[in-house]
């Protein structure tokens, strides 16, 4: 298959399903409209509405029914872009290949259009559209959501970013690493996949296969951003290279060098790629997409 023109299909899907959400002429404050909208169509891969929708689909789930659980990853993902590029976390000036949220719109525009966007997301998840056409019981929507604000909060996306932020300029060992990785990136990835799956219907070793490549895949993404950091180039990536070390973070490459982080990524991936081993060709796209994530450039 064509993994690139799959990852480029699917993320028109998203974009447009974002643009319904967020129209231009949205109902919201003018500074807070243009803050969101900077920030959510300056262009990402919407790698975790997609795997969701890769899971979703490997599993027999059809439809759109996924598309408003899908957004509302990539929302509270680009929320988390939003604060994590403020000068009180990594002070960063680009992002997405425009200038970074808080230098167009200033800090406290960017504070409350990360706020914004997470907040929605949870409103979109639990509106009433959202759950017209679900096949899965509300019993199971209700797990879903609730496993996305985990996967989002204290033990997952926040949790790992206070420790990242803590480990700043210290010598960390790889116990800590391997937490602020699966916490500040591997729990919003793994949960988008568990949620596309369980929106598709999968429980039990289904879900289990899926949970195993989603830690894999997780891990392996931030691995690579960690080593574009040090290799990529800004152009291609939409952010400035260098910036992990110029702050002392702790990275894989500067605790295990590049050539052994490239070696791990890249066996995670086919760890991942192996969790699957029980699926046909509906886990293709999957398969790709874990290849995909420590080859990729941006
Ligand atoms: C960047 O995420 C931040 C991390 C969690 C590593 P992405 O590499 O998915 O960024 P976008 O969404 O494509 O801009
Ligand atoms: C960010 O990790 C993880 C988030 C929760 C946003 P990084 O700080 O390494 O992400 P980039 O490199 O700025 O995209
Ligand atoms: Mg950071
Ligand atoms: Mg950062
Ligand atoms: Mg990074």
């Amino acid at each position: 298959m064509d993994i690139k023109k799959y990852l480029q299909e699917k993320k028109e899907v998203v974009d447009s399903s974002l643009e319904r959400y967020f129209p231009e002429e949205m109902e919201a404050p003018i500074a807070l409209c243009k803050a969101i909208r900077h920030s959510l169509f300056a262009g990402g891969k919407r790698i975790r509405p997609i795997l969701s929708m890769a899971a979703f689909e490997a599993v027999g789930g059809k439809g759109e029914v996924i598309l408003p659980f899908a957004c509302a990853l990539e929302m509270i993902h680009t929320y988390s872009l939003i604060h994590d590029d403020l000068p009180a976390i990594d002070n960063d000036d680009y992002r997405r290949g425009k200038p970074t949220c808080h230098k167009v719109f200033g800090e406290a525009n960017a504070i409350l259009a990360g706020d914004a966007l997470l907040t929605e997301a949870f409103r979109l998840m639990t509106s009433r559209a959202a759950w017209d056409h679900l096949l899965c019981s509300e019993r199971v929507v209700l797990d879903i959501i609730h496993k996305i604000a985990q996967a989002a909060g204290i033990s997952g996306m926040v949790g790992g970013q206070v420790i990242d932020i803590e480990s700043e300029g210290k010598d960390v060992d790889l116990p800590t690493l391997l937490y602020i990785h699966t916490h500040k990136t591997g729990a919003m990835i793994l949960v988008s996949i568990q949620i596309g799956a369980m929106l598709g219907g999968a429980e039990g070793d289904t879900l289990k296969a899926f949970t195993d490549y989603g830690e894999r895949v997780g891990l392996a993404f931030q691995i690579a951003d960690d080593i574009l950091d040090v290799e990529g180039t800004a152009e291609l990536l939409g952010k400035n290279t260098g910036s992990d070390l110029s702050k002392r973070k702790a990275t894989y490459p500067s605790l295990l060098g590049l050539a052994e982080s490239k070696k791990r990524a890249k066996e995670l991936a086919e760890l991942a790629v192996g969790a699957l081993s029980t699926f046909g060709t509906e886990a293709g796209p999957l398969r790709e997409i874990a290849r995909f994530i420590v080859a990729r450039e941006n």
